[in-house]
């Protein structure tokens, strides 16, 4: 395993059209969105149910191809990758932490994040138990997620969203399982993350008591984004 830094140069998504269907039950999931992410950056969207913020995360992550417009990303389009390099990309360049922090209930927390270095073949720029100690996880490095409370597993998902030295952050309601002060302490880890390792973060939530960690606001209707 080699370590490797990564120039990070944030989040572009020009002009992203994502259609599903056609005819009369053509939907326009994305509808002509533009969305600049700066590194070391993070950007809360809000927005009703089916306003198309999980298929802004999917295209931003490479998990979803849009109709048309550009995602680019450290210089490249991924709109023009094939599937492979596009596994690459998500490998090398972006996190992604989800509602329940989707942790492997036979792994401890500390292993979770080897597993990724395994998976990647590259050491973590910063060493796991540093990563646990940075989310405040240290002296639970041994726990499984099944003796974890829902916000330490988010914690640990954070943590190895990081291992990878991502460009990208892609967080999608973090705070859903969590009670108000929980939801506050995982929020204001993720932008202090965001600052400290210099990532572009994009963080849907339902939850508008958080957005006062965020550094930019914006709300998706019908496809559109637009500034709060
Ligand atoms: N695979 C798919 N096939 C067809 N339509 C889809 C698909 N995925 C999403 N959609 C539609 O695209 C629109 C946006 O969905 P999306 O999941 O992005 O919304 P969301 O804002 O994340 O909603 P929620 O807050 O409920 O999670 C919805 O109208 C949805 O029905
Ligand atoms: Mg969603």
């Amino acid at each position: 395993m080699t370590t490797t830094t990564t120039t990070r140069t944030g989040l572009a998504l020009s002009d992203v059209v994502l259609t599903f269907g056609d005819g009369d039950t053509q939907v326009n999931a994305l509808d002509h969105v533009d969305l600049t992410v700066t590194p070391g950056e993070i950007v809360a969207v809000v927005g009703p149910s089916g306003a198309g913020k999980s298929s802004l995360l999917a295209v931003a992550g490479g998990l979803t191809t849009p109709t048309s417009g550009s995602v680019v990303v450290g210089g490249a389009d991924l709109t023009s990758m094939s599937k492979a390099a596009l596994a690459r990309y998500r490998r090398d360049h972006v996190g992604f932490v989800f509602q329940s922090g989707n942790l492997v209930p036979a792994l401890t927390a500390i292993d979770q994040l080897r597993l990724v270095e395994k998976i990647t073949g590259r050491r973590a720029a910063t060493p796991p138990q540093k990563l646990l100690e940075s989310v405040g996880m240290a002296e639970h490095a041994k726990r499984r997620p099944g003796r974890l409370s829902g916000g330490e597993r988010q914690r640990v998902g954070i943590a190895r969203a990081l291992v990878a030295s991502p460009s990208v952050l892609l967080v999608d309601e973090p705070t859903a399982a969590l009670d108000r002060r929980r939801s506050h302490e995982i929020v204001e880890l993720l932008a202090r993350q965001t600052h400290e390792f210099g990532v572009a973060t994009v963080m849907v939530t339902h939850d508008h008591d958080v957005l006062e960690h965020c550094d930019r606001v914006l709300e998706m209707v019908d496809g559109r984004l637009r500034a709060v």
